[in-house]
């Protein structure tokens, strides 16, 4: 085991790591897509105020064509519901998600509205193709959290893909950390890793918020402008002679289409926002973890 896994596995073994202080750029270079973090009181960074139960009865009354984009699901029992992409149909979600993609660095930030009524509820355990960060906004939480080496590559691959009929159920280790939530607590869950949160306590119900920056595979940013820019050169759009292609000239032309795709794409990141380095996927070796499916 070198140094770099045996920090790891001595980081793992003890409770999920809790700060009281956001520290973006300390997250990118330690935390990003490794491991699980909480920040104890933070959650006005991410929104305030918070949402009180108050404001999630107006989101309850809605009728279906003002939720927009957003999608509203009622467990049968109806001690659950979930809102995803909430923040087409609550505007201060909307500003938190805008403020919250310009901070991080981000081309978009999501917000998902998870409201549970019934101690031990909650919507399963699962895990993501996004990063997230859960704000409790109201009740208390209890999350049971895993890495992302939790979820077996094929799967990553598939969610990634977003393979038809998939779904994205997730595989906890026996020994999983587990935390509380109280309000203005956050709590991140990297990329991929299984997590399952259910309400604590009955008296009060819960309230909470998860802020997401959904993951972008290369395939699906790039494939399609560069079919369309390959769609240009004459050696890809032309017959392809009777004794077959010239594979130096379609390789050439390749080449130059992915320059092309790729300078496009430097030069409308490069606007206004400043780059985000540290926001890069961490290559460094993942913590060890228990094979999962
Ligand atoms: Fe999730």
């Amino acid at each position: 085991m070198s140094d770099n896994t045996r920090a790891f596995a001595a980081t793992w073994s003890a409770p999920v790591p809790e700060s009281e202080r956001l520290d973006i750029a300390a997250f990118y270079e330690h935390v990003w897509r490794r491991r699980p973090m909480v920040w104890r009181g933070c959650g006005a960074d991410f929104l305030s105020p918070p949402l009180d139960w108050e404001r999630v009865a107006e989101v309850e009354r809605l009728p279906v064509r003002e939720l927009g984009a957003a999608e509203a699901r009622l467990s049968p029992d109806r001690t659950v519901l979930f809102v995803n992409q909430a923040q087409h149909a609550v505007p201060e979600l909307d500003a938190a998600c805008l403020a919250l993609a310009e901070e991080f660095g981000w081309e978009e930030c999501t917000a998902d509205l998870s409201v549970t009524r019934e101690q031990g509820a909650g919507i399963g355990c699962h895990f993501d193709h996004s990063d997230n960060f859960v704000v409790q906004q109201q009740g208390s939480k209890s999350w049971r959290v895993g890495l992302p080496s939790d979820t077996a590559p094929r799967r990553q691959r598939a969610r990634m893909l977003e393979a038809k009929g998939f779904v994205p159920s997730g595989t906890l280790p026996p020994e999983v950390p587990q935390v509380r939530l109280e309000p203005g607590d956050v709590l991140y869950l990297p990329l991929f890793a299984p997590h399952e949160g259910v309400e604590s306590a009955s008296e009060e119900g819960s309230i909470s918020v998860s802020f997401s920056c959904n993951a972008r595979s290369a395939l699906g940013s790039w494939m399609g402008p560069l079919m369309r820019r390959l769609s240009l050169e004459p050696e890809w759009w032309g017959p392809v002679p009777l004794d077959g292609p010239d594979p130096g000239r379609l390789s050439a032309a390749l080449h130059r289409a992915f320059e092309d795709v790729l300078g496009q794409a430097g030069s409308r990141d490069g606007g206004d926002r400043a780059p985000v380095p540290t926001a890069r996927p961490d290559t460094s070796p993942p913590p060890p973890a228990p094979t999962a499916d």
